[in-house]
């Protein structure tokens, strides 16, 4: 069997559009302007590329949105303050802090800076714990976004076997929690799978739909997939550099042998990346409406 690709890059397009529709009519309507603001902290190549393609996306859909670029040596109690500021500005209904945060600094303490209603990203443990509930206002964008992926490509998620290769607090664990939930586009039975497994392929092979997030190249190959299993890869690994001067990216999974067992695959680039940047903007579009009260 040849997979059929899931095109993230489609998909997301489509989400853009509603939301665009979505937005024009806040505004005309209500008054109501999404207000986006994005801190980077220091000059990480991969979360700069990130932040960027965020703003772009937010102007293009007609948002209030700002960029705060901050040295790596900005101290915590620094962070801290800028954030209260952006937390108490009426304008701005969604804060994120791209991560990775430099050593010196406490990262979740930072998050927990983050008003709860303006945590777009996700990851406040007061919204960590509505998500655990099933009664979430934001999921984290990454896993929403494959969860879309999930539905919007008519993957039946209700009874499934799935299996997590990964275990952190931006994927892996929100992953699994989502999909287990007593919902639609979930009700799952799921597995996470980690450094610690003791025998991963046992795990994976059992899999009808394998959503890898493991943070290394190439980590699940073919005799690791069960025939017709649904791939979803979640890996962004640099593995130099297009001729063009672009970074040359790999995902977690060996696309070209397992793409002949698997009946749908995300492809790397274009799969799970543009679905988190347009889950960001859903949830800052939900925290506008719920900070005006409108439906
Ligand atoms: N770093 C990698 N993924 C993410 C994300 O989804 N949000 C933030 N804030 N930082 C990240």
């Amino acid at each position: 069997m040849t997979a059929k690709l899931i095109s993230g890059n489609e998909i997301a397009r489509q989400i853009r559009e509603e939301l665009a529709v979505e937005t024009a009519r806040l505004k005309e309507k209500f008054d109501v302007v999404p207000g986006l603001v994005t801190i980077l902290v220091g000059q990480n190549p991969a979360s700069m590329s990130y932040v960027t393609a965020k703003q772009k996306t937010s102007k293009e859909l007609g948002f209030y949105s700002l960029q705060d670029d901050q040295p790596e040596t900005i101290t915590e109690a620094v962070l801290l303050a800028l954030i209260d500021r952006y937390d108490r500005d009426p304008r701005i209904h969604g804060i994120l802090v791209q991560l990775p945060l430099p050593k010196h600094i406490n990262e979740t303490k930072v998050l927990c800076a983050i008003d709860p209603k303006k945590d777009v990203d996700g990851f406040h443990p007061v919204n960590v714990g509505k998500m655990t509930i099933g009664e979430a206002d934001y999921l984290p964008c990454t896993p929403a976004g494959i969860q879309q992926l999930l539905i919007r490509s008519g993957v039946k998620t209700d009874g499934a076997e799935v299996v997590v290769v990964g275990r952190s607090n931006i994927v892996g664990k929100p992953i699994a929690n989502i999909l287990l939930q007593k919902q639609k586009g979930a009700n799952a039975t799921v597995t996470i799978c980690h450094t610690g497994t003791r025998d991963m392929t046992f795990h994976t092979r059992r899999a009808d739909i394998l959503i890898v997030a493991a943070g290394k190249p190439k980590a699940i190959t073919a005799d690791m997939v069960k025939e017709g299993a649904v791939v979803i890869d979640v890996g962004v690994n640099r593995i130099g550099m297009t001729p063009e001067g672009k970074a040359k990216l790999c995902g977690d999974v060996d696309f070209e042998t397992v793409k002949e067992k698997a009946s749908l695959i995300t492809p790397v680039p274009g799969g799970v990346g543009p679905m988190t940047i347009t889950m960001l903007m859903m949830n800052t579009v939900k925290a506008a409406k719920l900070a005006a009260g409108v439906v």
